[in-house]
């Protein structure tokens, strides 16, 4: 099933590429930048990784990111990512990334962006991934905060594909962001929003109806409103769903207890995605994995995960279809059979 699972086309639609930052990379970088963190080495940082949270893991998420200086900082970054993927078949990202993280600590948007756009080009290149790039707004802070990061990113626009909402959930309803959502749309921009990982359905159904967003990122808790679980079965509104990151942080308590192939058979267009992989325990292989392992996923399964991933991705028809094309043809040649 490993087998199966590394040579399976896979699609990453839910990832921030500063949770990619494996400790090894985030002492190198505090090193040549002069950055101090409050961890002696590589192994109390990984210690330190249990989280009973969101919150307890944002703190460290932030904590982490403070070394990222340099254009060269975020090209290393999101190079190591893109290797990772190129292992593990991972075909095409659409990432997100935390404009204010930097902003706070005087760090251009043209530096972030530069690295990371300049490692996506290398490695649509070296490994054929393509990719999308998902401008996020940090929802513990103002809208007047977010409008002004919008305001910023206008020279850079045609190179930045969507926008996303991310950080503390709860008390920072998708609401709060309505009117710079409006204006994102109205620059031509697509939406997308966490809702539904630790706060309400309510959440979810402000996303969708105020926000109008093209997908969910999280919504597992979705399966708290049946009339929810029909729409979002109707309309195949995409829901990103991150398996790993989701025990880490006591969403469910153990994978066992994970919805998300439950919600798969309900008709919904959920895919498998990982978040924040160097600080959940692993990368796309690894959550298709712990869904065989615990949940005792289907090759048939884990295959319409993929499909729902080409179909929830922001690419053209055409690359849409070469990908269900691809998918389909590795199916039949382990012969699994799709309906
Ligand atoms: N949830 C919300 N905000 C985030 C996350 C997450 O899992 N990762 C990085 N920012
Ligand atoms: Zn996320």
């Amino acid at each position: 099933m490993d087998n199966f699972i590394a040579g399976l086309p896979k699609l990453e639609l839910h990832l921030h590429i500063e949770g990619t930052l494996e400790p090894e990379l985030m002492f190198a970088m505090a090193s040549r930048n002069g950055v101090a963190l409050p961890w002696p080495d590589v192994e109390s940082l990984r210690a330190a990784y249990e989280f009973d949270c969101l919150q307890s893991f944002l703190d460290l998420y932030y904590r982490g990111a403070s070394v990222l200086i340099t254009e060269q900082d975020f090209f290393d970054l999101t190079w190591a990512y893109l290797e990772r993927c190129a292992a593990e078949q991972v075909v095409h990202v659409e990432i997100f990334f935390d404009p204010q993280a930097h902003s706070v600590r005087g760090i251009p948007l043209a530096t972030v962006l530069g690295g990371i756009e300049r490692a996506l080009q290398a490695g649509a290149l070296a490994f054929g991934i393509s990719w999308r790039l998902i401008m996020s707004f940090l929802r513990h802070l103002s809208e007047e905060a977010a409008f002004l990061t919008l305001r910023e990113a206008e020279p850079f626009l045609e190179r930045i594909h969507g926008i996303g909402l991310d950080s503390g959930e709860l008390g920072n309803p998708p609401t709060k962001f309505a009117g710079v959502f409006a204006q994102a749309r109205a620059l031509g921009l697509p939406v997308v929003a966490h809702a539904g990982e630790e706060g309400p359905v309510s959440y979810i159904w402000q996303a969708i109806n105020e926000l109008q967003v093209r997908r969910i990122d999280h919504g597992v808790r979705c399966v708290d409103d049946p009339e929810l679980l029909r729409y979002l079965s109707d309309t195949r509104l995409p829901l990103t769903v991150c398996p790993l990151s989701n025990t880490r942080l006591k969403v469910f308590a153990q994978m066992a207890d994970h919805n998300v192939l439950q919600l798969l058979e309900q008709g919904l267009c959920v895919t498998i995605n990982s978040d924040d992989p160097a600080y959940f325990g692993g990368y796309m292989a690894a959550n298709f994995q712990a869904l065989v392992a615990e949940l005792g996923a289907s090759r048939e399964q884990l295959c319409r995960l993929s499909l729902n991933g080409v179909e929830a991705s922001w690419l053209d028809l055409a690359d849409k279809a070469r990908l269900t094309r691809e998918i389909l043809c590795y199916a039949a040649c382990h012969g699994v059979t799709l309906n």
